[in-house]
Order: C-alpha cells, then sequence, then structure tokens
C-alpha cells in the first residue's frame, strides 16, 4: 500500500466530505476549512467541500447517528474530514443514536484500517508540555493504530445473565492477515523515518497478543532497513513519558493505540494539536485525536491545530500535495512561534485567542509566508 499519494497534477479539485459533528467539532473544522480554503487559492487548486451530519447533532435531526447520506456521501468520496462526535445527552440512547457508534461504523465501511497519529512536540510549546524540557525535546513519534478489528469489534460481545447478575463481554481478536496489513504500513513508514519500530502488545497474558508479536516477528526479515523490537504495552505507557525520544514508529492495536495516543497531550501540551489520518481504504478519513470536548463547546475555546493539521494530513495521503501540507505545517509553526495561543497552550509571553482568531492567524500566514518559505 502507498502511504502517501504520488506528486499530484498542478490544480487538483479538493472536494472533500466534511462531517463537523458535535461539541468543538464545527469549530475547529471551520478553522480547518478557512486553512484549506487560502490552500486552494495559494496553490491554484479549487476547494469544493460538502457537508453533512454525524453523531448527537445527526441523531437530533434525523435520529440516527450514522444517517445513510452521510454514509453513502463518504463512500464514493476521495476524503472526509470530521470534526469530532460525542455528547453527554447521548448517554444511555440505543446503538443507532450513539455518536461513537457512527464512527465506528463509518471508519469500518470505508476500511480505513490504518490510522496514523504523529506526536511530534514543537519547539515553541516545549513550556507547556507536562513533561521536563529535557526530556521532551526533539520528540517526534508516528503512532500507527490497528483502526477496524480488535477488541472494538470483535465478537462475540454483549450482556447476558450469569451468576454475578448481569454480565457483558468483549472480544479481543485478531486474525493474521489483519496484522500483517496494519503491520506492512508500519515497517513501511519506520523505512521512510529513523528506521526503528516498537510494536504494542501484551503478549505476557494475551493469547491475540501473542499472534500480534509473532506475525509482526516473522515479517521482520522482509525490512532489514527497519530495527524491530517489542513492548508489552503497560511499560510503553510509562517510557512514552520518561523517553519519548527513543521512540520512532509505534505499531499498536486498537484498544492500546488509542489510550498510548492520548499521551501524545501530555508530550505535546494539549489535546488539541493532535492530528490523525485513517488510511487504507478508497477514501482517507482525517480527523483530530481530540474528541467533542464538551466543557469548551460553543465557546470559541478550543485549539483548531489538531483539526488544521488533519487537512494537512489529507493534502499529503490523499491528494499527495506534499509541499501544501508542508506549508500548512510551517504556518501553524509561525503562528505558534508568534506567540499566539487558544488557552489551553497559554503561557507567560503568550497571547491568547480564541479558536477562530487562531484559525483566521494560521490562514493569515499561510497567504503570507514567511520571507524564508516563499515557494
Ligand atoms: P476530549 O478529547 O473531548 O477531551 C479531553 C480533554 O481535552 C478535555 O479537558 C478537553 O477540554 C480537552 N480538549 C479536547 N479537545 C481540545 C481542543 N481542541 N482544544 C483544547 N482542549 C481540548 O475527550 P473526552 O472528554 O474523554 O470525551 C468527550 C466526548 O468526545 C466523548 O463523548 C467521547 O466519546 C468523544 N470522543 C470523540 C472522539 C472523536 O470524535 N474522534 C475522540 C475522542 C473522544
Ligand atoms: C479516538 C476516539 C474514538 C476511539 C471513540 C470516540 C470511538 O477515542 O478516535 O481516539 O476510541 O477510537
Ligand atoms: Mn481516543
Amino acid at each position: 500500500m502507498t502511504v502517501v499519494a504520488p506528486r499530484a497534477p498542478v490544480a487538483v479539485r479538493l472536494n472533500p466530505v466534511v462531517l463537523p459533528g458535535d461539541g468543538v467539532g464545527p469549530e475547529v473544522t471551520a478553522a480547518a476549512m478557512d486553512v484549506l480554503a487560502v490552500v486552494a487559492e495559494r496553490f491554484g487548486h479549487s476547494l469544493d467541500p460538502v457537508s453533512h451530519d454525524i453523531g448527537w447533532v445527526a441523531s437530533v435531526t434525523h435520529g440516527v447517528s450514522l444517517p445513510e447520506a452521510t454514509l453513502e456521501a463518504c463512500v464514493s468520496a476521495r476524503a472526509v474530514v470530521l470534526g469530532a462526535v460525542g455528547d453527554p445527552r447521548a448517554e444511555g440512547a440505543p446503538a443507532e443514536r450513539r455518536p461513537e457508534a457512527a464512527l465506528l461504523a463509518l471508519r469500518k465501511a470505508l476500511g480505513c484500517f490504518a490510522n496514523l497519529r504523529p506526536i511530534k512536540v514543537d519547539d515553541a510549546l516545549l513550556d507547556v508540555s507536562a513533561v521536563r524540557r529535557d526530556l521532551v525535546e526533539g520528540t517526534d513519534i508516528l503512532i500507527v493504530r490497528e483502526l477496524i478489528g480488535g477488541i472494538y469489534f470483535g465478537e462475540p460481545r454483549g450482556r447476558k445473565d450469569g451468576p454475578g447478575g448481569v454480565m457483558a463481554f468483549d472480544t479481543m481478536a485478531y486474525d493474521q492477515e489483519e496484522i500483517r496489513r496494519i503491520a506492512r504500513v508500519a515497517f513501511e513508514a519506520a523505512g521512510e523515518r529513523q528506521g526503528r519500530l516498537t510494536s504494542i502488545d501484551k503478549a505476557n497474558v494475551l493469547e491475540s497478543s501473542r499472534l500480534w508479536r509473532e506475525t509482526v516477528t516473522a515479517m521482520s526479515p522482509e525490512y532489514p532497513e527497519v530495527s524491530l523490537s517489542h513492548m508489552l504495552v503497560d511499560r510503553a505507557a510509562m517510557e512514552l513519558i520518561t523517553r519519548s525520544r527513543d521512540f520512532d514508529v509505534i505499531l499498536a492495536p486498537n484498544l492500546f493505540g488509542d489510550v498510548l495516543s492520548d499521551e501524545g497531550a501530555a508530550l505535546t501540551g494539549s489535546m488539541g494539536v493532535l492530528a490523525s489520518a485513517s488510511i487504507g481504504g478508497r477514501t482517507g478519513l482525517y480527523e483530530p485525536v481530540h474528541g467533542s470536548a464538551p466543557d469548551l463547546a460553543g465557546r470559541d475555546l478550543a485549539n483548531p491545530i489538531g483539526a488544521i493539521r488533519s487537512a494537512g494530513l489529507m493534502l499529503r495521503h490523499t491528494y499527495g500535495l506534499s509541499h501544501e501540507a508542508n506549508a500548512v505545517d510551517a504556518a501553524i509553526a509561525d503562528v505558534l512561534s508568534s506567540g499566539l495561543r487558544t488557552p489551553d497552550l497559554e503561557a507567560p509571553g503568550t497571547r491568547v485567542v480564541g479558536t477562530g482568531a487562531f484559525g483566521r492567524a494560521v490562514a493569515q500566514a499561510l497567504s503570507n509566508p514567511h520571507p524564508d518559505r516563499q515557494s
């Protein structure tokens, strides 16, 4: 599988399906779309997005969290940009109205089994990291998370009556082909980076992890340029904080990758800066790692960097526009080094602005790039 699409011809029609979703989703997605509009203008592309409902907002309007029209639009699109799903009012709702169920069903329908979650600690943000500067400086990790298998989807799952009252159960299962296809993505990514791959499991306890470890180990000779190591997930949770710099590419099953990737927020200073690309099927799905942040929703407080970076990942992975994606990253870096911050990244000497103003500042930095970055 090609992780990055080949360089595209000059003018590209950027026509993602946009799913703003719940909570802060619409706010951060609007900022990302502002930035994409400037990318289109500066580089001579066209931007032609179509929006659809997903999540709790869709349940309220359409009675289901993943309406047929949304699913159809996504399946026939090249790229989907998603804000977030989730709402406290959804607690106890039936499956078809649960926001998270919509996201899982969408990922499965799109076949995007590989979730790429870069965790790069910006120099400008070293002071807001939860981890000491000398430990975290230079951290640059790519988490490759398996996204449409494992305990999120395993059968059987459900509830039944047992001797101790109601019992509930889930199944963590992987077959060799599921492991191989995600491991291939991770080996290839490691080959293009520092050549170090750490595969995460709980092979000292779980049968599915023993197969995971065995299968990944058996593939290693195909990638002589990559040095493979294995780490138990509990130790990895610790070392991500104490020795984050030592990681290059992390390969993880669905649940472990979900949990470990939020540790990225402790390293980078905020949930709001983390982006993701979900690839492997015909359609790429691009969403920040954070959720709907109900505590911030509707208040112009959310950090849009994760959403903007996710749009950058779309330019790179779906449209083959690496140059444009680099320009987006550079614009974010310029704005951060100018001292502008959303409240989650506030530090002495910075100037705090809202979601919208931060997004506009990134858009502005893109249309007037730093003199060293005119091309
Ligand atoms: P969350 O990521 O929404 O929030 C965790 C913490 O990070 C909160 O303190 C929040 O204020 C902060 N945060 C999140 N996004 C931020 C941003 N852009 N800028 C600044 N700070 C930000 O996780 P949660 O509270 O555990 O979950 C809330 C809801 O979101 C739940 O319903 C959950 O299921 C859902 N969720 C959805 C997604 C998704 O749509 N991809 C991901 C994770 C959680
Ligand atoms: C994420 C989220 C989702 C997941 C939820 C909302 C289903 O936490 O994308 O990290 O667990 O995959
Ligand atoms: Mn998560």
